[in-house]
């Protein structure tokens, strides 16, 4: 097994490890509006119910409308689609109608009102279920309420970000399947 050599590294920064989960477009609906960002800070809390816990910036349009609404969609968006996921994460939607400017289609969800984007690889229909560490993180606790994912390709190509304007796009698969104890698979 190989020892690393290991330098200083700022504490700020440790998020480059951490972070690669995939980036996802967050999409919301308010009074007619609507509306997506791009996320990379969440996480999964809970299998049953299914529980995604994520930062989301009062400063964000999105925060708002995720708030007063309670609903949102998790959109996990694939290599293709890098450029709008920049683009999506750096503009708001104050100013910008993003489906159009980013010509992403919305589609009906089946228990929210927020609209699916056609374009993701997965939808993920959620509604707020513990706001109560908005005013202290901006933390919003989402129970997935309806889930739809593509069949094909069996093994997307997401991208995870890294910080600094860099993303890993996923690649190799290897499963140590075998090793696991059955329950945590
Ligand atoms: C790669 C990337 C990751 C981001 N991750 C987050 C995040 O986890 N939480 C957050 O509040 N903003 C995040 N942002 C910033 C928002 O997407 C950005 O502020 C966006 O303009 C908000 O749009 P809105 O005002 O229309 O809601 C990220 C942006 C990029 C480009």
């Amino acid at each position: 097994m190989r020892a690393f050599a290991k330098k200083d590294f700022p504490v700020s920064k440790i998020r480059r490890f951490l972070e690669p989960g995939p980036i996802v477009l967050v999409s919301s609906a308010w009074k007619g509006e609507t509306n997506i960002m791009t996320m990379g800070w969440h996480t999964v809390m809970e299998f049953e119910p299914s529980l995604i816990g994520c930062m989301i910036s009062s400063g964000n349009r999105s925060f708002g409308m995720i708030r007063t609404s309670k609903q949102c969609v998790i959109n996990i968006p694939t290599f293709d689609l890098a450029k709008q996921v920049v683009g999506i994460g750096n503009c708001s939607g104050t100013e910008v109608a993003k489906f159009e400017k980013f010509e992403l289609t919305p589609v009906k969800g089946t228990k929210v009102e927020a609209p699916l984007i056609k374009e993701c690889y997965a939808n993920f229909e959620c509604r707020v279920v513990d706001a109560s560490l908005l005013p202290k993180y901006s933390f919003f606790v989402l129970e997935v309420v309806k889930a739809h994912a593509a069949a094909s390709p069996k093994v997307p190509r997401t991208i995870h970000y890294r910080g600094d304007g860099q993303f890993m796009v996923s690649g190799r698969e290897v499963s140590f399947r075998k090793l696991f104890r059955p329950e945590n698979l």
